[in-house]
Formats: structure tokens, sequence, C-alpha cells
């Protein structure tokens, strides 16, 4: 079977990476892994969209801290394209807990805390496709990279 080369993942700068200066560096490695970049813009979104975002999220106790957190400011939002885009994603973005992440992750990196783990990625393929028709209801961009073969065999 051939590589699905067209997966696609959500990628989100929280408020403290925006904060921080940290967006061009968590999309440059990304562009840089050979991953391509399909949809970004900078948003603040309500409280009643990251509700839905972390829908699943809401019976947990720290629920209402983290829609705080992420309400604190404008989030940078991104779709990426490639062979394995989700699994590769979570693995470039680092563990949840910050002080678990290896170094060389973007958290692993950057990051101490969960509750400012600065970068947020889709955890499987089907969360992804729902994440991006959520923060991205316009849709995404469709093109080729003239490099695409210098990266795929
Ligand atoms: S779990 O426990 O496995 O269901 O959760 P996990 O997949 O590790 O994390 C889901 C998202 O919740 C965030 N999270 C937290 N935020 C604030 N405070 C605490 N204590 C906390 N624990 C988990 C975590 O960063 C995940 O957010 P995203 O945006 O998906 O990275």
């Amino acid at each position: 079977m051939a590589p699905n080369v067209s997966e696609r993942t959500y990628i989100m700068v929280k408020p403290d990476g925006v904060d921080r200066g940290l967006i061009g560096e968590i999309l440059s490695r990304f562009e840089k892994r050979g991953f391509k970049l399909i949809a970004s813009k900078l948003a603040l979104p309500s409280k009643e969209h990251l509700e839905k975002h972390y829908a699943d999220l809401k019976e947990r106790s720290f629920f209402p801290d983290l829609i705080r957190y992420m309400h604190s400011g404008p989030v940078f939002c991104m779709v990426f394209e490639g062979l394995d885009a989700v699994k590769t994603g979570r693995a470039m973005l680092g563990a949840t807990n910050p002080l678990a992440s290896a170094p060389g992750t973007i958290r692993g990196d950057f990051a101490l805390a969960t509750g400012r783990n600065i970068c947020h990625g889709s955890d499987s393929v089907e969360n992804a496709e729902k994440e991006i028709a959520l923060w991205f209801p316009e849709g995404t961009l469709q093109y080729k990279l003239s490099q695409a073969a210098m990266i795929y065999e």
C-alpha cells in the first residue's frame, strides 16, 4: 500500500507559546521536518469554542483551569500535512508533562509545567479531522511542494 502522505494534524501554539514568541520556532520545526503547512491563523477563541475543542475533558478536575489558561490570550492555529503527521507531530511536541518530555522535543526544550505546555497536537487521525473542521471551517489549501520528491521516496 502506498504511504499516506496526505495525513493531516492540527497543531496549536497555546497562549503561553504565543506570548513567549515561540510561534516561529514551532512552525519552523514542522516545516523543516518536511510537513506541509496547509492552513494557519492567529485566533482569540471564545470560551465556548475552547470548551468544544476540549469537550472530551469536561469531567476532568483541571478543565476550568485549562479553559482559563487557553482563554488568556491568542492562539496560533496550524494544519500540517504529511506522512504519519499525527503520530510524528505528537512525538515532536513531547510528553504532555514537559518534565517528562525528552530534550529535543518542543516541550522538552521550552516548557516546565503541564498547565503551561505551550502547544497542542491532535492525538488521533479522527480527532485531527474534527479539530481541523472546528478551527478551520473555511477549509485548508491544496497545493504541491516542489521539493516533495526530495522528502518522500
Ligand atoms: S489525560 O489525562 O490523558 O486525559 O490528559 P492528556 O491527554 O494528558 O491531556 C489532555 C489535555 O489536557 C491538558 N492537561 C492539563 N491542563 C492543565 N492542567 C492540568 N493539570 C492538565 N493536565 C492535562 C493537556 O495539556 C492536554 O491538552 P492539549 O492541548 O491536548 O495538549
